[in-house]
């Protein structure tokens, strides 16, 4: 197992334990973390899987694919230099995201 981290916009946190094969977002919804939806199931076709990755676990993670990087322009929340699917994220390894806030 291993322990993914949520951090809502309201800046509560939520602690899932991922199991083997999960992404970030699957453990998500496992966890039943609000505001990650995964409406494509991983298929990289909704953003509605968008978080933001600390700085130090971005160096762990896979590199972004070219169409992660589109699917990225289509995020409801902004996109920073530390956006990511979540579904593109393996849950091997211990890490915090932060969940977006809805823009205002
Ligand atoms: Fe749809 Fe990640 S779940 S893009």
């Amino acid at each position: 197992m291993t322990r993914i981290g949520y951090i809502q916009p309201d800046g509560t946190r939520v602690i899932v334990d991922a199991a083997p094969g999960d992404t970030v977002m699957s453990a998500a919804l496992t966890g039943d973390v609000d505001g990650i939806v995964g409406e494509c199931g991983g298929n990289m076709m909704c953003a509605t899987c968008h978080v933001y990755v600390e700085e130090s676990s971005a160096d762990r993670l896979p590199a972004m694919t070219d169409d992660e990087d589109q699917m990225l322009h289509c995020t409801e929340a902004p996109r920073t230099a530390i956006s990511r699917l979540s579904c593109q994220l393996p849950a091997d390894d211990p890490m915090v995201v932060t969940v977006p806030g809805s823009p205002t």
